[in-house]
């Protein structure tokens, strides 16, 4: 039987609390802060709210707690065009946090409390299995509880919907897990713990390819930061460079690249254009601060592509 063009993202929703400052606090360091400011964030809510703007018919499995910060979020993801029926608010538990320190070059360190995130259980997943049922992809990251994330992607498999991962942040996975997975999408950092390969040149990413291949991964995309993203299907490698912009910071380019690029796929695009459609919301994002803030909508998206022709 074949289903609608739709797409469930699975994943975490957080607080961000951002301080800008001069330079990382060193250990017994005290830094005074620039600016300071709390943003709705969290990897999950994060791609979802990329790929709700980019224009995806979208919803969304995640939890928040029984408190107000959770209830504001769920009406912002509202008017990101995102079906939140799914999200669960737990109210014994406080909506996750992030913590995220951005130095004066625009990096930035993230510390983290799950919260809600971890009352994402498999069971809490299994009760939401129409809708991975219904979708024709299911995006997820790894600040849920990894059996959650497994029992995910064995219901999106039997569902014959295909399963993109984000291995963020960066964690070593299972082979049971890595059998499941259509599509990967690492960071530099992640292909390296998962792959043991450390990535700094376009022949050692497609190595790293190679071994999530012999995994099952039919799709690797490691991401290369300024340098673009190694696409590999079937081992066929090419590296596609990213545009050029001035940065302010990075918080969730990583995100908006991966709901943009899975918006795109399912509108039909190829790869190619897809990644080229997924740099260009990320490169927006980037020169924007903060997380959800940042990440822009369809309109700009385009108007961004069509100043590059
Ligand atoms: O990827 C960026 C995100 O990581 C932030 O929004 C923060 O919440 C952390 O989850």
């Amino acid at each position: 039987m074949s289903k609608c063009a739709k797409l469930a993202v699975m994943g975490s929703i957080n607080a961000d609390h951002i301080l800008n400052l001069s330079h990382f606090p060193r250990p017994g360091e005290t830094v005074i802060g620039k600016a300071y400011q709390i943003e709705f964030g969290g990897k999950g809510a994060n791609q979802a709210v990329a790929a709700g703007r980019a224009g995806a018919d979208i919803a969304f499995i995640a939890c928040v707690g029984g408190d107000d910060t959770g209830e504001r979020i769920c009406e912002q993801l509202q008017r990101d065009n995102i079906d939140i029926t799914p999200v669960e608010a737990i109210p014994s538990e406080a909506t996750g946090v992030a913590m995220i320190f951005v130095n004066g070059e625009g990096e930035n360190n993230i510390g983290i409390y799950a919260g809600a995130n971890a009352a994402l259980t498999p069971d809490s997943v299994r009760r939401h299995q129409q809708v991975i049922a219904d979708a024709e992809a299911l995006l997820m990251q790894l600040e849920s509880p990894l059996e959650s994330v497994l029992t995910a992607a064995q219901l999106a498999r039997q569902h014959g919907t295909q399963v993109i991962l984000n291995p963020a942040p960066a964690t070593r996975l299972t082979d049971e897990l890595l059998a499941q997975i259509d599509i990967i999408t690492p960071n530099e950092t992640e292909a390296e713990i998962l792959t043991g390969i450390a990535v700094s040149s376009d022949a050692e990413a497609a190595q790293a390819a190679q071994v999530l291949h012999a995994k099952g991964i039919r799709t690797v995309l490691i991401t290369l930061g300024r340098r673009g993203v190694w696409l590999s299907e079937q081992g066929n490698g090419e590296r596609i460079p990213g545009f050029n912009v001035q940065a302010v910071d990075t918080i969730a380019a990583g995100d908006t690249f991966n709901g943009a690029f899975i918006t795109a796929r399912l509108e039909g695009m190829t790869m190619h254009d897809a990644v080229r459609f997924a740099h260009a919301a990320a490169a927006i994002a980037v020169t924007r601060p903060g997380a959800q803030p940042a990440v822009p909508w369809r309109r700009e998206i385009d108007a961004f592509l069509q100043q590059q022709e």
